[in-house]
């Protein structure tokens, strides 16, 4: 069978290395792709956002299942323009991937569900949101309802920061209309996991879990970022708090989707506080995480067609989800200043180190080939992965082969995972 994968980052490129085990492909499209992906994967120069290209190419190519890495196509619809072509695809349809579209959306189906999450109110208008926030409790939470890549929350400590925040989200519309609406939500604290799983409408299997680290600078300090680190699994996801958010948050979450007229197949991403007062939902995605795939699918056994085809079928239930019990961390490099300035086309070098190596991947994210190699393309330039027999062995071994690989202006956290071991 012939895949394409639509995206050009790390998740991309993780997804691709999956689909490659499978012996049920023998030919891989990546679009746009980037310089990794191609070692594996035909890449087709058609962006994420023309749907119809995309669909053209599928037909003529004769692909037999595409793969949706990326969140925006998926929210404006890329899976209801395929299968209006008959086209076989693995996504949620539009109607419900709102569940990452909109955070307003999501957080009134936890409303109304009784899945547990923080407090909220929702606004459209910006007086009654500064108004609220002179009774609100500090610190706060406030979110951009639309995509506003990973950046569009703040947390404000005080009053005034709130307030400036409001202004920066709907009044000077920093995110554009993804400000029209804002979520204002009670601050919450615990640890954060991120839960990945498989979902056929009706069925839902969490994979094993993992935890970002979504701060720029090491002690979570520095702005927000896509994601500068990741190991799996973590073990503050115990055998007791994976039972509770079976019972309270995946499988109601897919049935309250149902009920809605949403059915929502693919890859339900629950981001999840362990709070004092037990798990609570942060928020949901409607994708692989970017870099949680970087750590969870390295570790999973299953043949990743066989599972996407059975969500697509409506057959999970008979799937038995398998990962290894070895632990992965996975260490970003990233252009120094990002996510804000920084500079590109930078010369990479040191891949030959990896070649062939057992529980290393160097997943690249913003690279571009060139007639002189491949260079920087981007702030995350890629993610190098390692497994080992636990965390700490995988640490050790993820943050060793950093020092392989070698551009000009290379930035990492060097704590990911350092709590732990
Ligand atoms: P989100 O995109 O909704 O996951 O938010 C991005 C990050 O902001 C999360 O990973 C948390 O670290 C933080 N965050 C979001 N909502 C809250 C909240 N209610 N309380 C505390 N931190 C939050
Ligand atoms: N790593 C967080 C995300 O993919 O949204």
């Amino acid at each position: 069978m012939k895949v394409l994968i639509v995206g050009s980052g790390g998740r991309e490129h993780a997804i691709a290395v999956s689909v490659a085990k499978s012996s049920q492909v023998d030919k891989i499209y990546c679009a746009p792709g980037n310089a990794g992906i191609a070692r594996i994967a035909e890449c087709v120069d058609i962006t994420a956002m023309e749907f119809e290209k995309l669909a053209d190419f599928a037909e003529k190519n004769e692909i037999g299942l595409t793969i949706i890495g990326m969140d925006d196509p998926l929210v404006g619809g890329i899976v209801d323009v395929f299968e209006k072509r008959g086209l076989r695809i693995f996504g949620p349809r539009k109607k419900a991937a709102i569940i990452e579209g909109s955070k307003a959306f999501s957080k009134d189906l936890m409303k109304k569900y009784g899945i547990p999450t923080a407090e909220y109110e929702n606004f459209t208008n910006p007086e009654e949101a500064l108004a609220y926030l002179e009774t609100a409790k500090m610190p706060i939470v406030l979110k951009a309802d639309g995509l506003a890549l990973g950046k569009g929350v703040l947390i404000c400590n005080t009053l005034e920061e709130a307030k400036a925040g409001v202004r920066t989200l709907m009044l000077d519309k920093q995110f554009g209309d993804a400000g029209n609406t804002i979520v204002i939500e009670e601050y919450m604290t615990g640890h954060e996991v991120s839960v990945l799983c498989y979902c056929d409408g009706t069925h839902i299997k969490p994979m094993t879990s993992a935890q970002d680290h979504k701060r720029a600078k090491d002690g979570d300090k520095g702005l927000n970022t896509g994601g500068m680190g990741t190991f799996s699994p973590t073990p503050f996801y115990t055998d007791e708090v994976k039972k509770f958010c079976e019972e309270k948050i995946y499988q109601p979450t897919m049935d309250a989707m149902k009920a809605e007229g949403r059915d929502f197949v693919g890859i339900l991403f629950v981001g999840l506080m362990l709070t004092e007062a037990g798990p609570k939902v942060l928020e949901y995605n409607a994708r692989f995480g970017d870099p949680e795939a970087q750590v969870v699918l390295p570790r999973m056994k299953n043949d990743v067609i066989e599972v996407m085809n059975a969500c697509i079928d409506g057959t999970l239930d008979t799937v038995d989800l398998q990962f290894e019990d070895k632990a992965a961390v996975c260490v970003v490099l990233a252009s120094d200043g990002y996510p804000e300035h920084y500079e590109k086309g930078k010369l990479i070098t040191g891949w030959d180190h990896f070649d062939g190596m057992e529980d290393y991947y160097v997943f690249h994210a913003g690279t571009k080939q060139t007639k002189d190699g491949i260079v920087t393309n981007g702030g995350r330039v890629l993610g190098v992965t390692a497994k080992g027999a636990d965390l700490k062995e995988a640490r050790k071994k993820a943050y060793e082969a950093v020092k392989y690989i070698n551009f000009e202006n290379k930035y990492m956290r060097t704590d990911i995972g350092k709590e732990l071991v």
